[in-house]
């Protein structure tokens, strides 16, 4: 293909894209704009008419496979993955089990292609029905161990943590109780691991690749035949929404 055949096929795609955009209403979910917009102030009105409302992918996004798998969801929807996919790596030449590794791989999923508030619960749901309950349990309670010091292990507050929330910053008391419960239990050691893996800063220069941890997330995240979305799993709705984000139901 010459270059100008490129050209003239990205400015077609270009072309329908824009097309198929004039055709749909495409409306943001009211927590993607909560807090830059009061929510009990009605959602400002598009102009619709002779529009049909998108229920079906959105067309500005990469197209997903039929049958989507964890890496295609990596690959298309969760912005890069460096911090992921370095902490995993990290976690690999210090030796600790498989599981830790699939934890550091998976603990930011939330933050990077759903929500970031609550994060590590938010992963944990999302994964739960698919890999062993100890990594569901290190990805939830990473969150509020990070908050927490373990010099047993050499884990100390993140320095990141006082310029991102200031000096003062005290974890409010749901986050102690959930230290505490975490502090507890007999995956403690899985979930602080999982924190002393977690780069407080990363090399964006240092290129992972996805391929590296294929062996491990084939021994241990049991990814659905129907694809994840399609598999009626308990979380299955969640994987959908990151697929089909902008759906009007
Ligand atoms: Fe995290
Ligand atoms: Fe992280």
């Amino acid at each position: 293909m010459t270059p100008l055949d490129t050209l003239q096929k990205a400015e077609a795609a270009d072309h329908a894209l824009a097309e198929e955009m004039d055709r749909l209403v495409i409306v943001k979910s009211t927590i993607y704009t909560s807090g830059e917009r009061d929510p009990r102030e009605p959602q400002p009105r598009q102009d619709d008419k002779g529009k049909l409302y998108l229920m079906d992918r959105d067309p500005r996004l990469p197209r997903m496979p039929e049958r989507p798998t964890l890496f295609d969801f990596f690959k298309y929807r969760i912005g890069p993955a460096t911090h992921m996919l370095q902490s995993a790596r990290l976690a690999q030449k210090n030796g600790v089990s498989e599981k830790i590794i699939l934890a550091c791989l998976l603990h930011d999923i939330a933050t990077s292609g759903f929500i970031r508030s609550d994060h590590g619960y938010w992963a944990a749901q999302l994964v739960e029905p698919y890999v062993d309950p100890e990594v569901t349990f290190a990805i939830r309670y990473h969150q509020v161990l990070r908050f927490y010091p373990d010099e047993s292990v050499g884990y100390h507050y993140p320095e990141s943590y006082v310029r991102l929330f200031g000096a003062d910053f005290k974890p409010q008391p749901h986050l102690e109780r959930a230290y505490k419960t975490a502090r507890e239990h007999k995956w403690y050691m899985t979930a602080r691991l999982l924190t002393v893996n977690d780069l407080y800063s990363f090399d964006p220069s240092v290129q992972v690749e996805l391929e590296e941890f294929t062996d491990i997330v084939g021994r241990h995240f049991r990814q659905p035949e129907e694809g994840l979305g399609f598999d009626d799993s308990p979380s299955a709705h969640m994987w959908r929404t990151i697929n089909w984000p902008t759906r009007y139901l």
